[in-house]
C-alpha cells in the first residue's frame, strides 16, 4: 500500500467571490444544536466536511480558552494538579461514551497516533501477516506499511470496490484471506472513501474465531453514529476527537480491550495509561479537558438522536443527487451499510479538484475531494449542525456547475 496523496486545500478556494451574496449567519439553532450561536462558521459557509475535520461548538472552544487561562496562572500547579485529575475525568467520560471502562481507554492526539501505538506495540515479527483492505486511510495503514518495511511483516489486502454494499461478501472475502500466520485484522468502521458501514461485529467475530486480533479504525464513526466497543466485540478500537466528536484538534482515543492484556505494549504506555505519564509526557491539556465538554455536548443531544438525524440528512442528499446530471453515487442506499457520509463519482472530464474549488469559491459549499487512488469524486459528511438548507445549497451548487 502506498501513502495516499493529500489534496491541498487551496487558499484561493476560501476567497469568497464578491458578486455572490453570502447567506446570513443563522438566527436559529443549526440542526440539532441547542443554541443559534453554537457554531462559528464564516457567514454563508456550508460545511459538509466533518469527515476530515469537525468544528468545535462554542462551549468546547470556551472550555479550551478557560483551561488555558487557568494554566497560565500557575502552569506547574494546574498541569500536575487539578488539570491532571480533570484529564482522567475526560478519560472516564470518553470511555463511557464508547461503552468501556476508563482503564481500557487511552487519550491520544489522533487516530493515526493510536494506530501507530498499536502497530508498534504488538511486536510483530517477520512472517507474521496483517489482513486489511484497499480502502484504508493513511492514518489507518501507514503503521502496517511500517511494520512490513521494518520487520518483514506481510500485508494481505481485501479489495472493496466502491459501490459494493454486500456485507456477507466482504466477510467471506476476509475469511478466505486469513492464513495460519495472520495475527491482525485491521479495517475501518466507516470507510473514508465511500462511507460504507463495515460489518464490524461479524468481522470481529471472525477474527476471534480464527485467533486474530481485531483492530478497528473508527475515525469516521465516533460521534457520527452510536459506537459500543463491547457490542462490536473488537479487541482494539481507535478514533479521532477532532472529527465527529467535535472535540479540539489534536485529540483522539484508543480502546484496548481488557481481554488482550498487554498484547499491545508500545513505549508511551510503559508508565501506565493515564493521560499524563512518564512515558507519554505532557500533552495538549486544554484540548483534552475540552474533549470532555465535547462528549457532554453530544450526550445532551443524545447519540441515538444524532445518528438518526445524520442519516436522515444523508438520505436527503442521496435522493436529491439522483436528479443531478453527470454524477454517480457510489455509497449505499438507505440500510445497514449506510452512514452519515456519501460519495459520488464524476466523469473524467470534470476534475474533482476543479469542481471542489468552484463549489467552495462560488457557492461556499465545502466538500471533500476523494483521493484519486480511489476515484474522481467527492465525499459529503452530514452532521448534527447541518440542515436541510445545507443539502439544498449543495444540490443547487452541483446543478449549477454540472449542467
Ligand atoms: C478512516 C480514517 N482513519 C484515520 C484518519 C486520520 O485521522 P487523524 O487525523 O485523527 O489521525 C482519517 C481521517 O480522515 C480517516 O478517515
Amino acid at each position: 500500500m502506498s501513502l495516499l496523496s493529500a489534496v491541498p486545500l487551496s487558499a484561493a478556494a476560501w476567497r469568497m467571490e464578491p458578486d455572490r451574496p453570502m447567506r446570513q449567519p443563522p438566527d436559529r439553532p443549526r440542526g440539532l444544536a441547542p443554541r443559534a450561536d453554537d457554531f462559528l462558521f464564516a457567514p454563508g459557509v456550508v460545511y459538509l466536511q466533518t469527515g476530515s475535520l469537525g468544528p468545535t461548538p462554542r462551549p468546547v472552544m470556551d472550555r479550551v480558552i478557560a483551561a488555558w487561562r487557568e494554566l497560565e496562572q500557575n502552569p506547574v500547579y494546574y498541569a500536575y494538579g487539578p488539570h491532571e485529575q480533570a484529564m482522567e475525568e475526560t478519560r472516564a467520560k470518553v470511555a463511557a461514551f464508547v461503552g468501556c471502562g476508563r482503564d481500557e481507554l487511552l487519550v491520544t492526539r489522533s487516530t493515526t497516533e493510536g494506530m501507530n501505538w498499536v502497530a508498534q506495540g504488538l511486536g510483530l515479527k517477520a512472517g507474521d501477516r496483517v489482513l486489511t483492505t484497499d480502502q484504508e486511510h493513511p492514518g489507518g495503514c501507514v503503521c502496517w506499511d511500517y511494520v512490513a518495511r521494518k520487520h518483514g511483516v506481510a500485508l494481505d489486502v481485501v479489495p472493496i470496490r466502491p459501490g459494493e454494499h454486500d456485507a456477507r461478501a466482504i466477510v467471506d472475502r476476509f475469511a478466505s484471506a486469513i492464513t495460519p500466520r495472520t495475527r491482525v485484522m485491521s479495517f475501518s468502521h466507516l470507510l473514508t472513501s465511500t462511507g460504507l458501514r463495515m460489518p464490524v461485529a461479524l468481522l470481529c467475530a471472525l477474527a476471534r474465531e480464527r485467533g486474530c486480533l481485531s483492530v478497528v479504525d473508527g475515525a469516521q464513526a465516533v460521534g457520527a453514529i452510536a459506537v459500543d466497543v463491547k457490542a462490536l466485540g473488537c479487541d482494539v478500537y481507535v478514533a479521532s476527537g477532532h472529527k465527529w466528536l467535535l472535540a479540539p484538534a489534536g485529540t483522539g482515543l484508543l480502546y484496548l480491550s481488557g481481554a488482550i492484556g498487554n498484547a499491545v505494549d508500545p513505549i508511551p504506555l510503559q508508565a501506565g495509561r493515564a493521560v499524563y505519564s512518564a512515558s507519554s509526557g505532557v500533552t495538549n491539556i486544554p484540548g483534552v479537558l475540552a474533549m470532555a465538554t465535547a462528549v457532554d455536548y453530544l450526550n445532551a443531544i443524545g447519540i441515538g438522536a444524532i445518528e438518526r438525524y445524520n442519516l436522515a440528512l444523508r438520505q436527503r442528499v442521496f435522493t436529491a443527487l439522483q436528479g443531478v446530471p453527470r454524477l454517480r453515487i457510489v455509497s449505499s442506499p438507505d440500510g445497514p451499510a449506510a452512514s452519515p457520509m456519501l460519495s459520488y463519482v464524476l466523469p473524467d472530464a470534470v476534475k474533482s479538484e476543479d469542481l471542489y474549488e468552484r463549489l467552495s469559491r462560488r457557492h461556499h459549499v465545502v466538500v471533500k475531494v476523494v483521493p484519486s487512488q480511489w476515484f474522481n469524486g467527492h465525499r459529503i459528511s452530514t452532521h448534527l449542525f447541518n440542515t436541510p438548507e445545507d443539502v439544498d445549497a449543495l444540490v443547487n451548487a452541483l446543478r449549477a456547475e454540472l449542467t
